[in-house]
């Protein structure tokens, strides 16, 4: 019966869908709960890498910056509009980290979260450069404004890791209309197709 009324005051419109009134705590508490379950059972099986690997993390620095910092700020970066306006709000990722998970940020990053503004990566990066933002987000909330921002600069900006001109060469990942993308000279950190990451001159 329970759910009949549930059914019912949901169809005469009684549930206010706005981003601006937040759940009660018993339907916030139920959404969490079903949201780390179903993450933490599809996470189970990924494989990490070496998260202290540098280029891999140097790959992370450039690709977090342009495309997560609206949302998830970063060092020296308090709120954005976007940070405050999305309900549920995005997690500030300089004190979270992976949150202890890289594993399961991993899933988070590749597929996103559903009704909710975290994108699905994956539909436009390949599962090497989403581990450099994992190996990024690990070491990002013991970095201050100025060693980020030296990170990010050693990565030469958003490239997808470094590799990118090679990528579109032979992977077919992502065109060229990526928003935020810039056509730049291939770094010295590069990425292969097995994963591993190697450390260059070009
Ligand atoms: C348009 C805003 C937006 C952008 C851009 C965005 N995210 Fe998110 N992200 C969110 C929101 C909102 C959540 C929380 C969703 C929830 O809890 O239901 C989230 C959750 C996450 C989480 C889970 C954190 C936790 O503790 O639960 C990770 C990890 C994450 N995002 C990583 C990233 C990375 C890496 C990028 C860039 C590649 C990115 N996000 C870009 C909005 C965004």
């Amino acid at each position: 019966m329970a759910s009949v009324a549930v059914l019912g005051a949901a169809y005469s419109g009684l549930v206010n869908v706005g981003a601006d009134d937040p759940h009660f705590p018993a339907v916030h508490a139920f959404l969490a709960m079903a949201r780390d379950r179903s993450i933490a059972v599809r996470a189970r099986d990924i494989e990490v890498p070496d998260l202290k690997d540098e280029a891999l993390i140097r790959t992370g620095a450039g690709n977090y910056n342009a495309m997560c910092i609206g949302c998830h700020l970063a060092p020296g970066v308090e709120k954005t509009e976007l940070s405050q306006a999305l309900y549920p709000s995005p997690p500030n990722l300089t004190k979270s980290g992976t949150g202890g998970d890289p594993a399961a940020a991993f899933w988070i990053i590749k597929h996103g979260i559903k009704a909710s503004g975290m994108p699905a990566w994956g539909k436009s990066m390949s599962d090497e450069y989403i581990w450099g933002i994992v190996a990024f987000l690990d070491q990002l909330p013991q970095l201050n404004a100025q060693q980020y921002q030296t990170m990010v600069a050693a990565s030469s900006g958003h490239q997808h890791g470094g590799g990118e001109s090679e990528m579109h060469g032979h992977e077919g990942q992502h065109g060229d209309n990526m928003p935020g993308h810039h056509a730049k000279p291939a770094s010295k950190a590069h990425l292969h197709r097995d994963g591993k990451a190697h450390s260059h001159e070009n």
